[in-house]
């Protein structure tokens, strides 16, 4: 039996003439741990505050280990949640929060105490336990917010950007450690971050929101590899796919103005397509400095350093393209170029507003 279940779940807040969220079928075996993305208010936050029981629940039935929760008080959920602002309580030292729960629930003083400990070595929080949150920076109270969580020990973890305010180095540290919490503790996780490589890294799958609704929900390889439409294929991914606009005439894509001859690694879908867009990641784009069927013609623009990799930057029919190139690539702008897509790397979208992947 699922663990957490979401059927044709919506939610239309009281004030408001639509919905936030609509439809949403989620299915999580124990032990998983499942991403939410999506742009800024597309419903993950919503999504997370019904499950806890924060927010009531307008249509549609949430199950929790095989019981209908719709109208299951949140104390009852066995549910722990940290929140996107933090919600701590302003009067209360840090190790007052992060027992708070526990005292609520008549755990021993010995033994709070040494779950207090525990979670503040976990979390370098310690020689802060007696400061209140006024008191601490962003990413501190942010630890102080997940200790609250973790010490209750909930068989369902709701994680609303947890590491959103942590510097970079800590950052990774505590995805490890939440990775390692999630395999030890065999909780089950529902996450929500903006960062593309925490959301690869931690997820067993990813749901990927656009406007109030789930899109895809599949392996961080699935999304990534097997986009089933345009939005998914520019959300997912940093730096993001390349898309050309177009249509398919004749043997050849006409993008701009220019035509490019199909051939090697730039192949039609098999279904008959007229206006199309094509995507193809920065990853998967060669440049040449010769004329190359099946290769998109254009003009180096710049070079975008980022360290370990360099991006070219090319226009291409009047749009900025992104090619990975090895780091330290010396090219000098307005150089003609032509960008060969990789074999079997190449997406072909429905040139509509859906944008419908085509196969
Ligand atoms: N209490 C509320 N009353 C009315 N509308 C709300 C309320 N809370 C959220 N909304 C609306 O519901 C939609 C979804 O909001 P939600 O907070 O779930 O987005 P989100 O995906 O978490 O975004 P973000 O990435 O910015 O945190 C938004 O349009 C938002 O304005
Ligand atoms: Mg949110």
């Amino acid at each position: 039996m699922s663990h957490v279940v979401l059927r044709g779940v919506g939610k239309r807040y009281p004030n408001s003439q639509r919905f936030a969220v609509r439809n949403i079928n989620l299915e999580l075996a124990r032990g998983e741990f499942l991403t939410l993305v999506g742009p800024s208010g597309c419903g993950k936050s919503t999504t997370l505050r019904m499950i806890a029981g924060l927010e009531e629940i307008t249509e549609g039935d949430l199950y929790i280990a095989g019981r209908r929760a719709n109208d299951l008080p949140p104390k009852d959920r066995n549910i722990a949640m940290v929140f996107q602002s933090y919600a701590l309580f302003p009067h209360m030292t840090v190790a007052a929060n992060i027992v708070f729960g526990l005292k609520v629930k008549g755990v021993p003083p010995a033994e709070r105490q040494r779950k207090l400990e525990w979670a503040c070595e976990l979390l370098d929080l310690k020689g802060l336990e007696h400061r209140r949150p006024a008191e601490l920076s962003g990413g501190q109270r942010q630890r102080v917010a997940l200790g609250r969580a973790l010490v209750l020990e909930p068989e369902v973890l709701l994680l609303d950007e947890p590491l959103s305010n942590l510097d970079a180095k800590l950052r990774l540290r505590m995805r490890t450690e939440l990775k390692n919490l999630h395999r030890k503790l065999g909780l089950t996780v529902i996450y929500v971050t903006h960062d593309q490589a925490e959301a690869m890294t931690l997820s067993d799958r990813i749901a990927v929101y656009d406007n109030g609704r789930i899109v895809q929900v599949g392996t961080p390889e699935e999304v990534y590899y097997d986009p089933v439409n345009r939005f998914v294929a520019g959300f997912i991914g940093a730096p993001p796919m390349n898309f050309f606009d177009g249509w398919l005439e004749g043997g050849a894509f006409v993008t701009g103005g220019v035509r490019v001859p199909l051939g090697h690694g730039l192949q039609p879908p098999r279904e008959p397509a007229g206006a199309v867009t094509l995507g193809v990641r920065p990853e998967d784009l060669t440049p040449v400095y010769e004329e190359t069927p099946g290769a998109l013609p254009g003009r180096v623009a710049f070079i975008e350093r980022l360290g370990s990799d360099d991006y070219l930057v090319v226009e291409v029919a009047g749009i900025l393209a992104q090619a990975r190139v090895p780091a330290g690539t010396r090219v000098e702008s307005g150089r003609p170029v032509w960008l060969v897509p990789r074999p079997g790397r190449v997406y072909w979208f429905a040139g509509d507003e859906e944008g419908r992947r085509l196969r």
